[in-house]
């Protein structure tokens, strides 16, 4: 497998653990920076209804594209060249998903994210979100305060986002936080409604 990742070995389980009961009631998913593409194929596996639509930027593109064609699941749809600040695809989903990406990109890229959800979710759409998050400017462990030197050494314009920004973010386009849970190895995973 391309780019592969030994946190979404890690994380992948408890992730769909806590996303089964809403996945199992929807039929559509647009997954925002796939990368090696392995929350796809864990996920799909276990719901086999759902079409699963991959994206990502041009530096992960054809190593996603690559890993998925060599999966025997056949509900995935081609995955899709999106970078967050560029066109999106026409087409609404019922959800719209995302992993260990906001604090990667920039914080405009989060902002222009943001304001695009309403518009390709369908009806009461989710928008979830894992990673790791700051509270009241705090980080949730040692270990992210060691992890934002770590990104900010890397690319000054990334990141671990303020929990409380992105609420604001939320509200601002259109979409009501409804879940903030917590997960292993101090991440967490918010879910948004359409409203
Ligand atoms: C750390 S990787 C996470 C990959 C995968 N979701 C995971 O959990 O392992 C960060 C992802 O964010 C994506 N990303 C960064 N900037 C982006 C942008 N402007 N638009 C869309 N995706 C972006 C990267 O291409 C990459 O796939």
């Amino acid at each position: 497998m391309f780019n592969y990742s030994e946190a979404c070995a890690r994380n992948q389980q408890p992730i769909y653990a806590a996303l089964a009961d809403k996945l199992a009631g929807i039929e559509s998913v647009l997954e925002l920076g796939s990368g090696s593409g392995q929350h796809a194929l864990h996920f799909s596996a276990q719901l086999p209804h759902l079409i699963w639509q991959c994206s990502d930027t041009t530096a992960y593109l054809e190593a996603l594209k690559r890993n998925l064609s060599q999966s025997d699941t056949s509900s995935f749809a081609e995955p899709l060249l999106l970078d967050v600040n560029q066109q999106w695809p026409a087409q609404r989903f019922d959800m719209i998903y995302t992993a260990n990406s906001l604090h990667i990109m920039s914080w405009d890229s989060v902002l222009n994210l943001f304001a695009q959800l309403k518009g390709h979710l369908s009806k009461d759409g989710l928008f979830c979100c894992y990673g790791p998050f700051k509270y009241q400017g705090e980080f949730t462990s040692a270990s992210n305060a060691q992890f934002e030197l770590w990104l900010k050494g890397r690319d000054p314009l990334s990141g671990v986002r303020d929990f409380e920004a992105l609420q604001q973010l939320g509200d601002k386009n259109g979409l009501r936080l409804i879940d903030d849970i917590k997960m292993p190895a101090n991440n967490q995973l918010l879910i948004w409604q359409s409203v």
